[in-house]
């Protein structure tokens, strides 16, 4: 029996609806959420800025070595890289596209994996990626997978991009999104798959409140007795 409060990882492809979940999760067990996509993506945000090329991999990596990367849950769930707030800057479609080269550089997964098992020492903790449950804490409590089917993944990147003025066509980000997908599957070093005893949850279905509901049962049964959630 460990003493450390549980783990939640949650793991799936891009827009099966990782972040609003695990963020919910999170909220109403009261733990730590950690988008570990965000810090992926901050050291693409900080490479392009430095003029480092991805053909560089040692140069990404010294850069993923001497980065800070931070979240401030003061003011929401801000993300800093060194002293600058790159919470927007992360997110654009360029950022984007070169986070998931970066995120196959294994220096950079090295330096990463490492500083998120320092934020788990503790536990009391949902942190939600591509290989969470398989790489980060094989010893989670609680494993999720979530998926849900390509055209509704672009679809609700779509409307969360509309949301934000953007106009998109749902054909280019269904492509967009399948070669993300191939790539973060394909890459020798810990691809995008699901864990043995993770639970998979298709959400095509399912509004966000029923796949928290599912999460948040499988908490209560996986961490009944196994460790202090207080
Ligand atoms: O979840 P996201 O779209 O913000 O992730 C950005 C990229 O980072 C994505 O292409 C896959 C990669 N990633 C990863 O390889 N491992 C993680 N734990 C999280 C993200």
């Amino acid at each position: 029996m460990t003493s450390r409060k549980p783990i939640v990882a949650i793991d799936g492809p891009a827009g099966a609806g990782k972040s609003t979940i695990a963020r919910r999760v999170a909220e109403k067990l009261g733990f730590i959420y950690v988008d570990t996509g965000a810090m992926y993506r901050a050291v693409a945000w900080k490479s392009l800025r430095a003029g480092v090329s991805l053909s560089d991999s040692d140069g990404i990596t010294a850069l993923a070595k001497s980065m800070t990367i931070r979240f401030d849950r003061s003011n929401g769930q801000r993300v800093f890289a060194d002293s600058t707030d790159v919470t927007e800057a992360i997110r654009t479609p360029e950022v984007t596209r070169l986070s998931s080269p970066v995120s196959a550089i294994s220096g950079v997964r090295r330096r990463l994996v490492e500083m998120q098992r320092e934020m788990g020492t503790a536990g009391g903790i949902v942190m939600e990626g591509r290989d969470i449950g398989t790489v980060v804490f094989p010893d989670a409590e609680v494993k999720v997978f979530l998926t849900a089917s390509p055209e509704e993944r672009a679809r609700r990147r779509q409307l969360e991009l509309a949301e934000k003025g953007i106009e998109s066509s749902l054909d280019d980000l269904a492509a967009q999104m399948r070669e993300r997908d191939d790539r973060d599957s394909s890459r020798e070093d810990s691809p995008l798959r699901q864990a043995a005893d993770a639970a998979p949850i298709d959400t095509d279905n399912m509004t966000i409140d029923q796949v928290v509901e599912a999460v948040l049962r499988l908490c209560e049964e996986r961490m009944r007795g196994c460790c202090s959630t207080t």
